[in-house]
C-alpha cells in the first residue's frame, strides 16, 4: 500500500520505519528540514534501539522515503497516518490538539481521491468525531476521503518491537471500509496473531489514554506502598515481588522507585483528568490526581532524603547524579524524573554533576545551569553523594570499590532500587534506597538484577 506519516518524532519515525519493513511504500513528512534530512539520510534523529538498521533497509529496499508537503502526501498515499504531537496546554491539565487540527485541516484540501486518514496521536476523547467533521468539509473527495482512530502503544526504547509486535491492535472506525483498508495495512501483523479490535472512534481514543492511566496508577499504587514500607520498616521490593507472582497483578510495572516520567504517561494521565471535567464526570477519576500527585512526591522524597544525607542543608554539596532520561535505553529527557531531582538539587544549592549514557546532549539543553559529566568517573569525582535515577544497565556494572576512591563520600541513593546493593556495601558504601524502610534492609541486598524479575522488568519497563 502506499502510506504517508506525518510527524516523524518517536512515534511516526518508528512508525515510518516498520510500515516500510511490513512491504508497503512510505513517505514520511515533518515541518523539520533538519529531522527530515537526517531519516533521509538513514539516520535517526534520536535514539531507539534498531530504527537506524530498519530506516536504512527501507530506505536501500526504495519503499521508504522523506520530504515534501502535505500537498505532497496527498499526492502519494492512500493512507496517512498523522503522529505529531499533542503536549500538555501551558496552564492547564488538557492535551493541546492543534497540532493534530492543523495536520487535517492542512491536508483535507489536497484529498482529491479515496484516501483514509489514521490519527495515531493520543487525544482526549471526542477530538476524532470533531475532526472526522472537518475532514468531511475540507476535502474536495468528500466522503471518500475517512477518518480512523488507530492508537499507538509503543514504548520508548522499545518502539520497534513494540510496533511490529504489538499486544494489540485497535482501529477506530467509521465503516467497513476503513476497517478493511487498515487490516491491510497490518496484514502481516494480524496473521502473526496479535488481536486486532475495531471499535468506534471514541472507544479507540479512550483505549490509549485509558491504558497509560492504568499503568501510571500501577506505579503509583507500588509507589505508595513504598511509603508505607519505609515508615513500617518492611521491603517493597520483596513486596512486589509477592504482589507480582499473582498472576492478576504481574510483575511489570511494580518496580517502585523514583516514579514515572517521559512525555506521555504523566501528560495523558492530566489529559483523562481534564476531559473528564470536561464531560461532568470528574468524580470517578479524582483519584487519577492522587496517582499524580504521589509521582511528583517521589522527586520531593529523594531531594530530601539527599538534604538530610548532606546533613541538613545542600548549599555547596557535591552531587553526582547518574542518569536523566526518564527511563534506560532512550534519550528522551521530557518530564524526566532523573532530571527533575538534578534540577531541585541544583536549586537548592547543590553543585551537580549529571551523566547519562545517552541523553547527555537532551540534557544539557533543557538543564543547562548543571554540569555535565563524559562519564561516570568525572561524575562522581569528589561527590558528596551519589544518586541513581535511571537505571541504565552500565550503571549495574559499575565497580561500587573503584568509585570508593573518586568520591569525597561514598554514599549513594538507589532511586531506582535497581543497584547490585551487597556489592556497594560491601565496598564502604552507605546506601538509601527508595521503599525499603531506614538504610538498607536486608531484603533489599540482592534486589538488583535476578530479584525474581526478568531484567526488562529491572528496568522498569513493562
Ligand atoms: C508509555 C506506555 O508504556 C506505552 O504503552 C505508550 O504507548 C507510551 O507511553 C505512549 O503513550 O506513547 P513510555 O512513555 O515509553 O511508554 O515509557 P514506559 O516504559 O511506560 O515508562 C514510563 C515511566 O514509568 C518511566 O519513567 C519509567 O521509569 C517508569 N516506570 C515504569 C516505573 O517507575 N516503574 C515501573 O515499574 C515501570
Amino acid at each position: 500500500m502506499k502510506i504517508t506519516v506525518i510527524g516523524t518524532g518517536y512515534l511516526g519515525a518508528v512508525h515510518a520505519a516498520c510500515m516500510a519493513e511490513l512491504g508497503h511504500s512510505v513517505l514520511g513528512v515533518d515541518t523539520r528540514p533538519d529531522r527530515i534530512a537526517r531519516l533521509a539520510r538513514g539516520e535517526a534523529p534520536f535514539f531507539e534501539p534498531g530504527l537506524s538498521e530498519l530506516l536504512t533497509r527501507g530506505i536501500e529496499s526504495g519503499r521508504l522515503f522523506f520530504g515534501g508537503s502535505l500537498e505532497d502526501a496527498a499526492a502519494f498515499g492512500d493512507v496517512h497516518f498523522i503522529s505529531v504531537g499533542t503536549p500538555q496546554l501551558a496552564g492547564s491539565l488538557a492535551a493541546d490538539t492543534r497540532f493534530v487540527e492543523a495536520v487535517v485541516e492542512g491536508l483535507a484540501p489536497h484529498l482529491r481521491r479515496a484516501s483514509l486518514v489514521v490519527g495515531k496521536s493520543t487525544v482526549p476523547v471526542g477530538t476524532a468525531a470533531r475532526l472526522a467533521t472537518t475532514l468531511a468539509s475540507l476535502a474536495p473527495a468528500g466522503s471518500a476521503a475517512e477518518l480512523a482512530w488507530n492508537p499507538e502503544f509503543l514504548r520508548e526504547g522499545h518502539a520497534v518491537q513494540d510496533t511490529l509486535r504489538p499486544d494489540r491492535l485497535v482501529a477506530g472506525v467509521m465503516s467497513t471500509r476503513a476497517d478493511v483498508m487498515l487490516r491491510r495495512v497490518y496484514a502481516p501483523i494480524i496473521e502473526a496473531g496479535t488481536p486486532y479490535i475495531s471499535t468506534d472512534l471514541g472507544t479507540a481514543e479512550l483505549a490509549k489514554v485509558s491504558a497509560n492511566a492504568f499503568l501510571a496508577t500501577k506505579i503509583s499504587f507500588i509507589n505508595a506502598m513504598a511509603d508505607l514500607c519505609d515508615a513500617a520498616g518492611a521491603d517493597v521490593v520483596t513486596l512486589a515481588e509477592v504482589l507480582g507472582y499473582d498472576s492478576r497483578i504481574g510483575h511489570r510495572g511494580l518496580a517502585a522507585g523514583l516514579g514515572f516520567g517521559g512525555g506521555c504517561l504523566p501528560k495523558d494521565l492530566r489529559a483523562l483528568l481534564a476531559r473528564a471535567s470536561e464531560l461532568g464526570v470528574a468524580d470517578s477519576l479524582r483519584f487519577l490526581g492522587e496517582v499524580d500527585m504521589i509521582n511528583t512526591r517521589r522527586r520531593e522524597k529523594v531531594v530530601e532524603l539527599a538534604r538530610q544525607l548532606a546533613g541538613g542543608s545542600l548549599t555547596s554539596v557535591n552531587v553526582a547524579a547518574l542518569g536523566a532520561a526518564f527511563k534506560p535505553e532512550t534519550d528522551d529527557v521530557r518530564d524526566s524524573p532523573a532530571l527533575a531531582v538534578a534540577t531541585a538539587l541544583h536549586a537548592a544549592g547543590a553543585r551537580v554533576r549529571v551523566h547519562d549514557p545517552r541523553a547527555g546532549d537532551n540534557a544539557r539543553d533543557a538543564a543547562p545551569q548543571l554540569e555535565h559529566a563524559a562519564d561516570v568517573e568525572k561524575a562522581v569525582d569528589d561527590a558528596d553523594i551519589v544518586l541513581h535515577l535511571t537505571e541504565w544497565r552500565q550503571y549495574q556494572q559499575i565497580d561500587p570499590l573503584a568509585l570508593v576512591a573518586v568520591v569525597r563520600r561514598p554514599v549513594l541513593i538507589d532511586a531506582r532500587n535497581a543497584l547490585p546493593h551487597r556489592l556497594w556495601q560491601e565496598a564502604g558504601w552507605t546506601i538509601q534506597c527508595m521503599g525499603t524502610g531506614p538504610g538498607l534492609t536486608v531484603a533489599a541486598q540482592d534486589a538488583a538484577p535476578g530479584h525474581g524479575y526478568d531484567e526488562e522488568e529491572m528496568c522498569g519497563c513493562w
